[in-house]
């Protein structure tokens, strides 16, 4: 039977999350962050998992008040939390378009040896050119462009991590002096993204490379990750998706050489768990009343109509006007708006839904935008995960909680036990580094 690997997706900053849920606490404190992650440790998960954004959504020309706003930065979480974990896997979501590869490696290296082995990076290309202007960098690299980049990107990562192979150099413990003269570090890297050449400085972490995350659904983004990451962070968490999704990804590493278990199809996954199922079913009714309020409705349709729908009721019927077609004006900084690429069919088919069931705005987005993948009690939990993990639906999950910080807390308690008994799920880390908790070659 397959070993399953979960990870914990810190809840992000849109409206998967319940923030008034009396239970909620801080997106920003650090508690909050330490919260989650020794609570995935205690349950021994393989990772701790930062997603990103750069810039402040909008929609309408406004900050979209319908998320949380705002995130600290990445590396100096992971660092801090570095300092109040030991075994527990630390991966962050850094982008390749509007950052630089010396300094991004510098960084994971540094990551990877303030937390013995434990770094991971999930490499992201962004979704527009809107996040660029923080970067001065609007509208530089045509979307087609993002992937060249992110793979020349990490490949120079990669050149700088080698450059330090381990044994040229040995730091004397009390002087803190080199024993020998440091050579290595030497790089020169010239292509149509990068022309650099130094001597990188951060010396060969225990990991040597930190262990790389691939998220981004285009084919472009598949045989990106099929060439060079170890495991992707996907969003098709059903069975037959699932399933379809994992062989599309696992048929394309041969040409690249590479052998299905050195690739993880990792979907996010949300879940409602509860003592009964009939609670559990119940309870998610309300949570995703509580995720699509009539405000939040309207603005998830308007990113698909790309057009003010303000002015609609949402509790009554779908609005009768047609999207807006060609440039997305009305939504920026959404992945939504990639993921709807043909608007006027994904229109054609929610009217059609909406009449057959009868649904207003509101009950439309909550059919359609559910964001439940796992409902049920523990028992259901942990055999829906192993069902779909035998039979190559996923090879584990990214689970993201929808109350911050303690929606992991009755996973841990109550799920990851009866996975345990069911010998698929470990119950004491083995390893001491992130690679070795995935079970991926050195
Ligand atoms: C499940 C999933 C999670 C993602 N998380 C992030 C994120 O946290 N930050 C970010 O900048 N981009 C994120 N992305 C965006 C992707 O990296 C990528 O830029 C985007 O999906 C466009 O690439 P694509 O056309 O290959 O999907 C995510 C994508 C997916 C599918």
């Amino acid at each position: 039977m397959k070993q399953i690997h979960l990870a914990a997706h810190f809840p992000g900053v849109n409206n998967t999350t319940v923030w008034s849920d009396p239970k909620a606490g801080s997106h920003i404190d650090f508690a909050s962050f330490a919260h989650l992650a020794r609570t995935a440790e205690r349950a021994k998960f393989d990772f701790f998992f930062l997603a990103e954004g750069l810039r402040l959504r909008e929609q309408g020309g406004q900050i979209y008040d319908l998320d949380v706003v705002g995130r600290p930065d990445t590396f100096t979480v992971l660092a801090a939390l570095a300092a109040v974990t030991e075994r527990i896997g630390l991966t962050g979501t850094i982008n390749s378009t509007f950052n630089e590869p010396y300094e991004v490696a510098r960084q994971f290296a540094s990551l990877d040896h303030l937390s013995a082995g434990r770094a991971g990076w999930n490499v992201v290309t962004s979704w527009d050119a809107f996040t660029g202007e923080n970067f001065r960098r609007g509208g530089y690299l045509a979307a087609e462009d993002r992937y060249a980049r992110a793979e020349s990107f990490l490949r120079t990562a990669w050149e700088l991590f080698d450059t330090w192979h381990g044994d040229e150099i040995v730091a004397d413990a009390q002087s803190g002096r080199f024993l020998r003269e440091p050579g290595p570090g030497k790089f020169r890297r010239q292509d149509a993204f990068f022309d650099i050449a130094g001597q990188f400085n951060v010396p060969r972490s225990p990991q040597g490379r930190p262990v790389i995350l691939q998220a981004g659904d285009s084919n472009e983004g598949r045989e990106f990750a099929a060439a060079t990451a170890d495991a992707i962070f996907g969003r098709h968490a059903t069975r037959d998706e699932g399933r379809a999704f994992y062989r599309d990804v696992k048929d394309r590493l041969a040409k690249y050489g590479r052998t299905e278990n050195q690739l993880l199809i990792l979907p996010a996954a949300t879940f409602i768990l509860a003592d009964t199922d009939a609670e559990a079913n119940e309870l998610a009714h309300e949570v995703r009343r509580a995720q699509i309020s009539g405000p939040t409705a309207l603005r998830f349709l308007e990113q698909v109509w790309n057009r003010d729908l303000s002015g609609y009721d949402p509790d009554g019927p779908l609005p009768d006007v047609d999207p807006v077609l060609g440039e997305h004006t009305v939504a920026r900084g959404r992945a939504s708006v990639r993921m709807f690429r043909d608007p006027q069919a994904t229109v054609a088919e929610w009217r059609a839904l909406a009449d057959e069931k009868k649904l207003s705005v509101r009950e439309l987005v909550i059919a359609v935008g559910g964001r439940q993948d796992l409902i049920g009690s523990p028992a259901t939990i942990a055999d829906t995960i192993n069902d779909l993990v035998q039979n190559d639906a996923a090879d584990g999950f990214i689970l993201v909680p929808h109350v911050t910080p303690g929606g992991l807390d009755d996973f841990a308690d109550r799920v990851v036990p009866l996975l345990q008994e069911r010998g698929v799920f470990r119950s004491e880390y083995t390893g001491t580094t992130l690679r070795e908790h995935l079970g991926l070659d050195a």
